[in-house]
């Protein structure tokens, strides 16, 4: 089966071909130059970015797939969550795609995406099996997941404010380090040197759920308390104990979710997975705890319509088919 997947949930035009477990190509028209500006994403300016770069998207992953639209046997797009002006571009044009054509149409999870993506085949790098637990952690979600099979993924819990890439976002637009903050404050907390203690909520808590806006505002109030705008050196060592703090907690809590779930494996997932230190930090715990650990490519963390068009695939191939009058949703938990 080859399959047609569209992304448009929030900043990023993109549109893959997908053949079994292998992405044929991989096309993302990025928006962040659009929204630097404003250090953070505009909805508005979201929407009619995608609307005029989604056919040219869509005509480049077919011709770097050596496809033509004749070649392909089903169209998926996210169809959430996201937001609702974005996921409308992608979602019509597939579903008039999968209407002209009188293809199979299947609307996605763009969570469901990013938690099966470890799945897809990258060269010789191992995958996992099933059961695995996910850490997805995002600019809009950060939660972690049991994930039985393709079709069975349950939430064990959740962050109940800020998700971890908006904190990255916001502690980076607060330190003035520009958009997005995530790979910024990655690069500026690598190495050894000075760090800023910082606290992280929840962390003697046993249950799976998050707090990042907490360290957020500790953030804050060490830099008011600066009284001034702090120098390279100070904003390195806020980076670094920031960047300390989140990680920590995520992978804290997956480990600890494996364990008590006695899933073997762990799977990091979502636009933060492409943070260093989170990899390197995962790789030690795992390892000290018995765990296998998985993480995609950096390049298929953040959002991309490969995750898109290999969890469309196994949804069609399943028999699951969503009609042609699908709305988007701005919310749909797993
Ligand atoms: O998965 P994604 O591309 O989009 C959503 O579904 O939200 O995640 C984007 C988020 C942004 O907040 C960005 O700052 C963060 O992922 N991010 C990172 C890194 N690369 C991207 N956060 C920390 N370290 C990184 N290297
Ligand atoms: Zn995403």
């Amino acid at each position: 089966m080859r399959i047609l997947g569209i992304e448009s949930s929030c900043d990023e035009t993109a549109a893959s071909v997908v053949e079994g477990d292998r992405a044929l190509s991989d096309v993302i028209a990025s928006q962040i130059a659009i929204h630097r500006p404003y250090g953070g994403v505009v909805p508005e300016l979201a929407s009619r970015n995608h609307i005029v770069k989604i056919v040219p998207v869509i005509e480049e992953a077919l011709s770097r797939a050596g496809s033509k639209l004749e070649d392909i046997d089903g169209v998926a797009a996210t169809a959430g969550p996201g937001l609702v002006g974005s996921l409308v571009v992608g979602l019509q044009v597939a579903k008039t795609i999968a209407a002209a054509r009188g293809l199979p149409f299947v609307g996605v999870n763009h969570l469901a995406g990013h938690i099966l993506a470890a799945r897809m085949a990258d060269g010789f790098a191992p995958r996992p099996e099933f059961p695995y637990m996910a850490l997805l952690a995002s600019g809009g979600h950060t939660g972690i997941y049991l994930v039985e099979d393709e079709s069975r993924i349950s939430c064990l819990g959740e962050t109940r404010d800020d998700a971890a890439g908006e904190a990255f976002d916001k502690v980076a637009k607060l330190l003035g380090l520009g958009y997005p903050g995530g790979p910024i404050i990655d690069r500026l907390a690598a190495g050894e040197g000075p760090a800023v203690e910082f606290p992280s909520a929840l962390r003697r808590r046993t249950s799976f759920e998050f707090s990042f806006s907490g360290v957020k505002t500790a953030v804050a109030q060490h830099v008011a308390r600066l009284g001034r705008r702090p120098d390279q050196v100070e904003i390195t060592a806020i980076a670094r104990g920031f960047q300390r703090a989140v990680i920590e907690i995520l992978v804290r809590k997956v480990v600890l979710a494996a364990r008590q779930k006695q899933v073997p494996r762990v799977v990091l997932a979502g636009g933060v997975a492409a943070n260093v230190g989170l990899r390197r930090h995962a790789i030690e715990v795992c390892g000290e705890n018995d765990l296998e650990l998985y993480a995609p490519p950096t390049s298929r963390c953040t959002d991309n319509a490969s995750m898109i068009a290999y969890a469309g695939l196994l949804a069609l191939t399943r028999g699951d088919r969503s009609p042609l009058d699908l709305a988007p949703r701005a919310a749909w938990p797993l």
